[in-house]
């Protein structure tokens, strides 16, 4: 099987045009937006081309299936964060796209392709795959919102035109997701490429202070409900008391935080933020739950606020399959000897979900810098083109065999 780099290189760029961000190879292409819309639509026409059969489930997860029995499903994810780079998801999706084409060329192993909606998150945590995993149903993700109130119901109906049914799991004899690393580890090592052992566990949710909106100029400081007093202490706690439970692995973050009614002049009446935190220990990640509704209590009642909490999401740590990783790890060794190794995933992907119904593994290839999340999100070409190497090599050896 030989995969074609200028090709699959090609095809990374043309990608890269649906929603660039203008800025580097950055992109802006969130979940359900006009610009994953229009690119999902692309990628169904090459996967036509590609022989294979475009499919949407109902949440807008685009697959491409071979019309051959249990293939092994390739793929990622092609929506953004907010500000995204041009690899995350984007690299799995087109890499499964050329090795799929190499395949049928050879007549290799059988191989769909997938590209899962909402992994970045924009309703839940993995929205796409977590539904077609039957963690969540389609009934509860319709009643997530974004940061801005909208529903994944009204977000979806963009694309009720062209969704169809849930695909059939049974028909794939296993899933591997090609990434980026979005860490610094295997740049730092001027090493090519990294076998995944397991993905770290996640929860994430959102809290909310409501305190007493009221004029910034006239309100006496001990008077004030100020939600953004609150949020500023619970933060410091959470630090402070987080030191016995955490390791240097463990890693929290509040990333979105919204003031009512947002103004220099008004004591915030209402600060709603997220928070989440991730461990590869399910028993840590409960531990930092209690502490976190403790904290939040106990800061609401001395400052004589209210909380609430939003809909608790997450997933638990999950180790990826032997004979898949010793595919990868076998092809890696050939493709670039002693320059690669095993690790974990400190980011969230797809393969979580995708473990539920199937043998999964993950292969990485370096980030420039260790950046992602960001315009700036890049990985030398000559590497992404020795990575493709190695999937290809991966499924070559699996040979279409069931793991
Ligand atoms: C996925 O993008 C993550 O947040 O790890
Ligand atoms: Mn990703
Ligand atoms: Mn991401």
């Amino acid at each position: 099987m030989k995969p074609n780099p200028d090709r699959f290189l090609s095809d990374l760029h043309e990608l890269r045009s649906f929603g660039a961000s203008g800025v580097g190879k950055g992109v802006i292409r969130p979940a359900y937006s006009e610009a994953d819309i229009a690119a999902r639509a692309w990628l169904a026409g090459k996967f036509e081309e590609a022989g294979l059969e475009p499919h949407y489930d109902p949440m807008g997860s685009l697959f491409g299936l071979s019309p051959e029995p249990n293939s092994i499903l390739l793929g990622s994810h092609s929506d953004s964060q907010p500000e995204g780079g041009w690899l995350d998801g984007a690299l799995g999706v087109i890499a499964a796209l050329e090795v799929a084409r190499a395949a049928r060329e050879a007549g290799g192993p059988p191989v769909s392709v997938v590209s899962f909606q909402d992994e970045e998150g924009r309703f839940g945590v993995t929205t796409g795959s977590t539904v077609w995993s039957g963690r969540l149903s389609l009934e509860e993700a319709d009643q997530l919102t974004d940061s801005a109130g909208i529903t994944l119901a009204h977000a979806r109906a963009a694309m009720s035109e062209v969704t169809g049914d849930f695909v059939d799991p049974s028909r794939f004899t296993g899933f591997i997701e090609m990434h980026i690393e979005q860490g610094p580890w295997l740049w730092e090592a001027g090493e090519a490429a990294g076998v995944v052992t397991d993905i770290v566990g996640i929860r994430d949710m959102r809290i909310t202070f409501h305190g007493e909106q009221n004029h910034a100029g006239t309100t006496p400081m001990h008077r004030r409900k100020d939600t953004f007093q609150a949020l500023s202490e619970f933060n410091a706690a959470i630090n402070e008391r987080f030191r016995n439970v955490v390791t240097p692995q463990t890693v929290w973050t509040i990333g979105h935080v919204k003031l009512h009614p947002d103004a220099h002049s008004i004591v915030p009446g209402q600060a709603t933020f997220s928070m989440q935190w991730r461990d590869g220990d399910a028993d840590r990640l409960g531990r930092m739950e209690e502490i976190i509704r403790e904290t939040a209590d106990e800061v609401a009642k001395v400052r004589g606020l209210e909380v609430s909490y939003g809909p608790m999401l997450g997933l638990e740590p999950v180790a990826m399959n032997q004979m898949l990783r010793s595919a990868l790890e076998e092809s890696a060794q050939a493709v670039a000897p002693g320059a690669w190794r095993t690790m974990p995933s400190g980011a969230l992907h797809d393969a979580t979900n995708v473990a539920v119904h199937m043998p999964v593994a993950m292969l990485f290839t370096p980030s420039i810098n260790g950046i992602s999340h960001a315009f700036e999100e890049d990985t030398d070409e000559a590497d992404l083109a020795r990575g493709l190497e190695v999937l290809a090599g991966g499924v070559a050896r699996l040979g279409g065999a069931k793991a």
